[in-house]
């Protein structure tokens, strides 16, 4: 006789027997049940309604001038419809996409920015986003990241990095020769982050999160392969986090709120030789936990390696869905309060109780699904649906990276979300991409 498991849907007439303990882990760990709990955070007290993120995606709804870097970074009507759908879709978190603390140092045209410098900080704007995510009692996150060497030549030709190491390009996109922040310049983008999270915290944001993950700034301080310092910021690993710990105390200090979420995404590794590597992540966790951080999202990968989306994980063994389910296990299993965020390729309510079950995630985090399906969450817990939406994309993570983006803007603009799980659809979008943006796309597509 087979044994039974409580997720398997075993075919009518192939029903194995159920012990007492296996009936009682059915009624125990109904995926849904399980997904639907609430979760509270150890530091800010504060409790999400069941246990799901949305995961940062960057929206490029903000306003963008080439010419005039005070006309950019403004949120528009177009990203408060955006969340005005997501908080219809009953996710405990909305995490923002990243939010720059620099008008010229973006991840991209269309980024969202809080900058001091800037004539305004679009306060009214920022409530009115909070006011959208949040009327259907979603806690709200902004995401903060300022790019460092990853920002593109068109946008930032002198970005500024922990040390001089250039971004190799990357589909069509060159990168400028980076250089070397001062100890000025880290204090700088210290307080920025802190003044963003500040105007974030009046605008009504429930918290921030500190984009640590992908390559980008804070996350080049952790890697000694952009971090060549020889100062305080750079050497062992806890100087190499030393920028993120100062960033975390001048947010506390700034806000002036115990209530007001601090949490982090950060890569449990980098995919890359000499990269941060799991035993150097689950340092990086507890200095975190000790400072007070009340959930870590764990990622991976970076820009270079294109592997945030990526299916291709040296620890996901027998796996199907959730990336970095193993590396969650090994940071959650090394901390004692902060609660651990899985995100990256999860498609099914039992695949995501599965990582919850298995002690990998206290949340379970959602991207992509969620712009193909802005209410799979609410339909999730109503028993509606017990999988994402599938695509019909060749195995391309660039590919399938900008058309979620491309469905990010129609749900920004009212229109119709394009099904990609309609081979007619996808062709005709690779064959739209290709014109608008050949070398990306052949990159994508062949590499
Ligand atoms: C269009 C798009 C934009 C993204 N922007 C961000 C971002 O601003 N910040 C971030 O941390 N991750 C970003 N990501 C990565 C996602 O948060 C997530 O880690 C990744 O897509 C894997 O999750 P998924 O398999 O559920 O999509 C983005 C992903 C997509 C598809």
């Amino acid at each position: 006789m087979q044994p039974f498991h409580p997720f398997v849907q075993y075919p009518f007439d192939q029903q194995p027997e159920q012990t007492t303990t296996s009936r009682y882990m059915v009624s125990m760990f109904n995926p849904v049940e399980l997904l639907r709990q609430p979760v509270t955070f150890p530091f800010s007290g504060r409790t999400a309604k069941n246990r799901f993120l949305k995961s940062a995606m960057s929206e490029r709804l903000a306003t963008f001038s080439n010419f005039d870097p005070c006309g950019r970074g403004q949120p528009t009507e177009e990203l408060v419809r955006l969340y005005e759908t997501w908080a219809k879709g009953d996710i405990g978190i909305i995490v923002t996409g990243n939010i720059q603390i620099k008008k010229d140092h973006l991840e991209a045209t269309g980024n969202t920015i809080i900058d001091k410098d800037l004539p305004s900080v679009y306060l009214r704007e920022w409530t009115e986003v909070a006011r959208a995510a949040k009327s259907q009692g979603s806690l709200v996150i902004g995401q903060l990241s300022h790019p460092g060497r990853q920002v593109s030549i068109n946008i930032q030709p002198y970005p500024e990095a922990p040390s001089d190491v250039e971004q190799p390009s990357i589909g069509g996109v060159l990168f400028g020769q980076p250089m070397p922040l001062t100890k000025d310049g880290i204090k700088d983008i210290v307080n920025r982050f802190a003044y963003a999270a500040f105007v974030l915290h009046r605008a009504g944001f429930d918290g921030v999160q500190l984009h640590v993950a992908h390559g980008y700034l804070l996350s080049q301080f952790l890697t000694t392969t952009t971090n060549m310092r020889t100062d305080e910021y750079g050497g062992s690993l806890v100087n190499r986090a030393q920028i993120i710990l100062e960033t975390i105390a001048a947010i506390r200090q700034a806000v002036q709120s115990p209530s007001f979420i601090i949490s982090v995404k950060l890569n449990a590794q980098d995919s890359a030789p000499q990269g941060l590597c799991i035993e150097e992540s689950i340092m990086v966790a507890k200095l975190l936990e000790i400072a007070g951080v009340d959930f870590i999202e764990v990622s991976g990968g970076a820009y270079e390696q294109n592997i945030r989306s990526s299916r291709d994980k040296p620890y996901t063994v027998e796996t199907r869905e959730g990336y970095f389910v193993e590396y969650a296990e090994i940071l959650r299993s090394n901390l004692d309060l902060s609660k651990v965020v899985a995100t990256g390729g999860f498609q099914t309510s039992q695949g995501m109780a599965d990582a919850v079950l298995r002690g990998a995630a206290d949340i379970i985090g959602l991207a992509r699904p969620l712009t193909a399906e802005p209410l799979l969450v609410r339909d999730i817990l109503r028993g509606e649906k017990n999988r994402a939406k599938g695509d019909k994309f060749p195995e391309s993570p660039m590919l399938r990276f900008v058309a979620s983006a491309a469905q990010i803007a129609e749900i920004g603009n009212g229109q119709d979300i394009t099904d990609f799980d309609n081979a007619f659809h996808v062709a005709r979008f690779i064959a739209k991409m290709q014109k608008e943006i050949p070398a990306a796309i052949s990159e994508a597509l062949f590499s």
